[in-house]
């Protein structure tokens, strides 16, 4: 069986992993999230140069890992969109550089993929047909998945603003509690109310896109609250009612979307897949509904190199032909694929 190195570089994590028939051999991360504390969000630049010196490293610690030599790998596959520019340039050129030098096939695969891919490497592969809810910092879609690498993928809504991890890192600066703001609030909730303020569910009437999402609003109701109570914030009790109206809205989509489309299992992933909150009520929902939650672990629901390499083993495994190394950066490509040709 085929032996895959996968890169991930398309915002502040530099991650590396080897992945051989679905199961997961070795992997490593570097993050550049410290440098970026102070700024309050990922620096473009700043992240690039990050990528640029830890990636030799951590692709060394990833094949150290896995036990096995830089001969054995069979094929590399690299995130090459979306994700910030400068970002996904290092990682793609680095991608390429060993996809040449070690005389292997080169596959550029969506990022998103990537999250949804990874899952494979914990929980076995994929029923033939899911809904997928994927939760990031740049992106929130309800999809229907067939094959993930063969078929094209179905979006049944999208965000029309900010994506739910967005809004958790803009929530978080508004509380005064660090970047990346998500698992800071993760983290300050637990010492919160969830009821002690009802924040709007964004389009959750019986007028809106059931399979829309919008989190702008809610992040200005938040914002409108802290101000009304200056000097008095209960930072626990708003961060967990936040927490609450991000899960409470996530969670009845997704459900509804299963329900419509017959759909026995729910796969849940991305950064935001990793709270503590939208997970419990996420499997107390489904369990309610019959359905089969699937969720990556925290650590895998974060980007990692792991998943790009899971996707590439989707790949050669589906026998799909390889990207060219003539192969661009795809910045804001849509998920429509999971290769990127
Ligand atoms: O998937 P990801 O690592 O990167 C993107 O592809 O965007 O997601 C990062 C996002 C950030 O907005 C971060 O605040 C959020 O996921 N996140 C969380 C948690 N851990 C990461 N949000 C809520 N709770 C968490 N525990
Ligand atoms: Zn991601």
């Amino acid at each position: 069986m085929p032996l895959i190195l996968g890169i991930e570089t398309s915002c502040d994590e530099t991650g590396a992993g080897l992945v051989r028939d679905g199961v997961l051999l070795g992997d490593a991360l570097a993050s550049s999230m410290d440098e970026h504390a102070r700024f309050g969000g990922v620096v473009p630049e700043i992240a690039a140069r990050a990528h640029l010196e830890a990636l030799p490293q951590i692709v060394r610690a990833a094949v150290d890992r896995a036990g096995v030599g830089f001969g054995d790998i069979d094929a590399v596959a690299v995130t090459a969109g979306p994700g910030l520019a400068t970002a996904v340039q290092v990682g793609l050129a680095a991608g390429k550089a060993y996809a040449l030098s070690l005389g292997v096939p080169l596959y550029g695969v969506h990022h998103l993929a990537g999250h949804a891919a990874v899952d494979v490497l914990e929980h076995g592969p994929l029923p033939g047909r899911c809904v997928a809810l994927i939760v990031s910092g740049g992106h929130t879609s309800l999809l229907v998945l067939d094959d993930l690498v063969r078929d094209p993928i179905v979006h049944l809504g999208d965000t029309v603003d900010d994506a739910a991890g967005e809004a958790f890192d803009k929530v978080a600066r508004l509380l005064g509690l660090p970047y990346p703001g998500g698992p800071a609030i993760d983290r300050t909730a637990r010492d919160g109310d969830p009821a002690a303020i009802t924040f709007p569910r964004p389009l959750t009437s019986a007028r809106d896109d059931p399979y829309g999402f919008s989190f702008s609003g809610l992040k200005t109701a938040v914002a409108r609250w802290v101000e009304q109570h200056r000097g008095a914030v209960p930072v626990a009790d708003v961060a967990a009612s936040f927490q609450e109206a991000v899960a409470d809205t996530l969670s009845r989509k997704a459900v509804a979307a299963c329900r419509e489309h017959r759909s026995a299992t729910l796969l849940m992933v991305g950064g935001v897949a990793a709270n503590s909150r939208v997970r419990s009520l996420m499997a107390q929902r489904c369990a309610a509904a019959g359905i089969e939650l699937r969720v990556p672990s925290p650590r895998l629901c974060t980007d990692n190199g792991a998943m790009i390499a899971a996707v590439g083993d989707l790949l050669l495994r589906a026998g799909l032909p390889p990207s060219t190394l003539g192969l661009g950066m795809r910045p804001t490509v849509t998920l429509s694929r999971a290769l990127i040709g």
